[in-house]
């Protein structure tokens, strides 16, 4: 167990043998300089939505965590499949290279490619980025326990923040986006992100990204809506999380998770739907607002991706693709690029 000090944005924190760096790009409870105006947009907006990124703190990283390991929702699992069977070939194709990882939480699937790089007798140097400290810290430690050549720079923060500080690099990159969390983007959010990966990464650099393809309707409903409550409580928490980081008071009893499957635009929404009247206040933000019995706040989209349209579309962004990998289904892609 790596337990990090309280730590202010900028700041390190190393283990003695220095085959750990933890940097926090942050503040350890801010996201950024203009912390909840994205809150303020989203709930004085029609209709009103939410950014995702409110979902992880550390109880939201836990719940995504028992979401990837439920019956219902096959995107981990199937990716977790493909990656078992391919990882030795993407690691024979981009030869020894950096791991770096957006969006990293347990780092579980990512331990399959440091199988296929320990096996082919590289260096093995990994940089998982995530905004929670909690989850980072946790997986480091099994890693570094697991892999004993292993060294690991956490980046605490954003995406965002992270692509911008990355430091320079000794090898090539192999930046990993897996888990289909392109999905939580819009379009014009998609456009943003590959225009500041492309800025970020050199040439000869790898891109390798997971994506939830479409499918029936049936399917993505229910590993959305699972019997459990899990997505449910993951759902609610990030009212949880608004109501201590902004000193709101949200009452979360009195909203319920619904996942609909828009057809139109090919994604998953999530809604959390008001029960019963009530007057939220976030005194941090300096907000106040009424909701009515049946008001909705959009909490994510996640989309489902056509695979000869996203080769097409990253070929577009300047990443060009070398190799794809389904599973038997067809329900999971995975597309390896190089910049
Ligand atoms: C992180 N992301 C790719 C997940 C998804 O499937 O869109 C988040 C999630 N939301 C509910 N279940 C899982």
């Amino acid at each position: 167990m790596i337990s990090t000090p309280p730590l202010s944005a900028g700041q390190f924190f190393n283990t003695s043998d220095g085959r750990f760096q933890s940097v926090y790009l942050d503040s350890p409870h801010s996201f950024s300089g203009l912390e909840g105006q994205d809150v303020i947009e989203g709930l004085t907006q029609a209709p009103k939505v939410l950014p995702p990124k409110y979902f992880y703190d550390d109880r939201g990283s836990q719940l995504f965590e028992q979401i990837c390991g439920l019956p219902e929702y096959y995107p981990t699992r199937t990716e977790a499949w493909i990656l078992q069977h391919y990882a030795p070939e993407i690691a024979e194709i981009t030869g020894p290279c950096q791991l770096i990882e957006l969006g990293s939480g347990s780092s579980t699937k990512t331990r399959l490619l440091l199988d296929a790089y320990q096996a082919q007798g590289y260096p093995l140097y990994y940089q998982p980025i995530d905004v929670s400290a909690g989850m980072l810290a946790d997986s480091a430690a099994q890693l570094l326990t697991d892999y004993p050549t292993l060294q690991v720079q956490a980046l605490v923060g954003t995406y965002d923040q992270a692509l911008t500080a990355l430091p320079p690099a000794s090898a090539p990159r192999l930046l990993l986006f897996l888990g289909s969390s392109l999905g939580n983007f819009t379009p014009l959010e998609c456009d943003q992100f590959f225009a500041q990966v492309t800025t970020v990464l050199e040439p000869g650099d790898y891109f390798l990204l997971g994506i939830d393809l479409q499918k029936d309707r049936a399917i993505l409903e229910a590993a959305y809506n699972d019997h459990q409550g899990v997505t449910a409580a993951f759902n609610v928490n990030m009212l949880a999380h608004l109501n201590y980081r902004f000193a709101g008071n949200f009452n979360l009893e009195a909203f319920h998770h619904q996942a609909i499957y828009n057809p139109g635009d090919c994604q998953i929404e999530m809604y959390l739907h008001c029960r019963q009247p009530q007057s939220v206040r976030l005194k941090a933000l300096d907000l106040s607002l009424d909701l009515a019995r049946g008001d909705s706040i959009r909490t994510e989209i996640s989309r489902k991706f056509n695979l000869e349209h996203m080769q097409g579309y990253l070929q577009a962004q300047g990443l060009s693709p070398l190799l794809t990998w389904v599973d038997s289904q067809h329900w999971f892609g995975m597309i390896l690029c190089r910049l």
